[in-house]
């Protein structure tokens, strides 16, 4: 069975691409979806890729990601200045978790400076737009994709390894 990675976006990114286009850029959900999926098969991985508006929902995915999945990709959105229950919920992953945003947030309003999530992910892409998404799975893919020495020489996925 392929490693799989669960990418999960929190509330309003179901409007990307008509969402404050001149800060989130034109691209779709979907077109990132898309090229997900190309890069995943490039790469042997399977990809679970989700979006709710509903901070409890993803924190249903989290908890299920514990089990069948080798790493999580999560743009909280608003959730990542607010949420302990979205932290709380990663903190039982034993897997690389890699936070991730289109913009920059701390380019911008002082609240969205503070991530709950970030000390306790193992990297943090920000700023670069829809093409976060695919630096990201790069990321995640070289941390636990077949081709990582990781997995076959440690045995072990967990938040500490390089
Ligand atoms: C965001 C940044 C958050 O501050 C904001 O609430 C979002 C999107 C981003 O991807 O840039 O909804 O996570």
């Amino acid at each position: 069975m392929k490693p799989k990675i669960m990418v999960l976006n929190g509330p309003n990114l179901n409007m990307l691409g008509t969402r404050q286009p001149e800060i989130y850029g034109y691209d779709t959900l979907a077109d990132i979806e898309g090229r997900l999926r190309k890069l995943a098969k490039v790469h042997g991985l399977d990809l679970a890729f989700r979006q709710s508006n509903h901070e409890g929902e993803l924190v249903t995915w989290i908890q299920e990601a514990r089990t069948s999945c080798a790493g999580i990709i999560i743009n909280p959105a608003a959730y990542t200045h607010t949420s302990v229950a979205i932290l709380d919920a990663l903190l039982t992953c034993d897997m690389p978790v890699i936070e991730l945003h289109l913009s920059n947030p701390h380019t911008r309003e002082e609240f969205r400076h503070r991530s709950f999530v970030s000390p306790i992910v193992k990297g943090i892409i920000c700023g670069f737009g829809a093409h976060g998404y695919e630096l990201a799975f790069e990321a995640v893919a070289r941390l636990v994709g077949p081709k990582s020495g990781m997995r076959q020489v440690a045995g072990k996925k967990g938040r500490s390894a390089a």
